[in-house]
This record gives C-alpha cells, structure tokens and sequence, in this order.
C-alpha cells in the first residue's frame, strides 16, 4: 500500500519540494499534504504549484500556548490521513504529547551531523567550533529537541573562507538529497542509516 507523507514547514520549502518532487512512479510513497505554521511560509505558494494540498495553523494566536496549537495541527493533519510526517524547517518545538502521536512515523531534517549542534545557529557554530566536516541529519523525531534513531547523514568539507551562509547554501544541497533518499527507505520499511559524502 502506497504511503502517505504530511509535510509540515515554516520557511521556504525546498526540503519540502525535493521531497514532493521525489515521491513519483515507483516510489512507495506520496505527499498527501503541506501543512505550515504560517499563511506566510513561502513554501505554501511553492507546493500549491506542484498541485498538493495545503493547510496552515498559525501558532500566534495560541500565545504560547503550545498544547492547545497543536491539538488543531494534530486534527487538520489527520484530515489527510498521512502514515508519515516529515518535519521540513518546521521550526516550532513540540511537545512530548504530539511527539508522542506520530512516534515511529514523524521524521525531522536538521543542518548539522548530530548529535552535534542541536537547536539553532548549526553552521556558525560549526564554523567557530574549527569543524573539517559539516553536514545534516534526518532523524526520528522523539521527545528531546534534534534527538532520536539517525535515519541519514550527508556530510560537506568546512572550507577555508566559509561564512555561515556559503555553508549553509552546501549543506541545503546535500540536504535535497539526503531527506528523499531516507524517506524512501523508511517507506520500504527500511531503518538502515543512508550515508552521503563519508
Ligand atoms: C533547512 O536547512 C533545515 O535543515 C532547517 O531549516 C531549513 C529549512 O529550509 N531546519 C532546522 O533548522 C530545524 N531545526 P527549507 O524551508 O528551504 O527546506
């Protein structure tokens, strides 16, 4: 049975549109919904372009109130009937509830090779910390921020004149590779981690 994939993000979408773009012929799965937590995220426009449905719950009105967004993004999500979630740059963090909804079926993307550089600010840490490697991570999403079973890795050389934003712009190319390539496996049922550029 041909899976189906909910996409949540907040920016620009091109994780998102690699992985809709991905999932065609063969492949076991199919995007069923692109969901943001803004009418805003610029990748709305870019997914409805390629035909998906979209959706959006904007968490501002919750004031903080993180529960409460996310029993309405839980339901709107259901209304899609997805088997996977796929976190693209969806940059809220969620609690132990809704993680616990999707355990086992809900993937993130996150720019740097874990478990180094949880949170934000990935590429200049890395950059300060003197790193040779850089790279990205698709992982099961569990309770703890950027933790849970590595699904995939790609990594890229640091360079001599890298900025934050020159290493950011290598890592995102590898990270088009790397969220199809994972997303598949975990459709076939397949957990053995893919590795890129080791
Ligand atoms: C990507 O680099 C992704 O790894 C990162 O946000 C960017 C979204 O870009 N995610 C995180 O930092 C999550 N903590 P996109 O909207 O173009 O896919």
């Amino acid at each position: 049975m041909t899976k189906r994939v909910a996409i949540l993000i907040s920016g620009g979408g091109s994780n998102m549109v690699s992985l809709v773009e991905s999932m065609t012929g063969d492949h076991p799965a199919r995007a069923c919904l692109v969901m943001a937590n803004s009418e805003n995220a610029g990748g709305l426009a870019k997914a409805s372009a390629l035909g998906m449905d979209t959706d959006f719950v904007d968490h501002r009105p919750f004031k903080g109130d993180r529960a409460a967004f996310e029993e309405v993004l839980h339901d709107r999500i259901l209304q899609a009937q997805p088997d996977i979630v796929c976190l693209a740059g969806f940059m809220r963090v969620l609690t132990e509830g809704f993680v616990s909804k999707w355990q086992g079926r809900m993937l993130n993307i996150h720019p740097s090779l874990l478990p180094k550089y949880r949170g934000l600010h990935t590429h200049a840490r890395a950059l300060e910390a003197g790193d040779a490697y850089h790279g990205c991570t698709v992982h099961e999403v569990t309770p703890e921020l950027d933790d849970g079973p590595i699904l995939g890795q790609a990594r890229v050389p640091v360079l001599e004149d890298d900025t934050p934003e020159v290493l950011a712009a290598r890592v995102l190319e590898q990270e088009h590779k790397l969220y199809p390539a994972v997303l598949r496996r975990f459709a076939e049922g397949d957990r053995t981690p893919v590795k890129i550029g080791f």
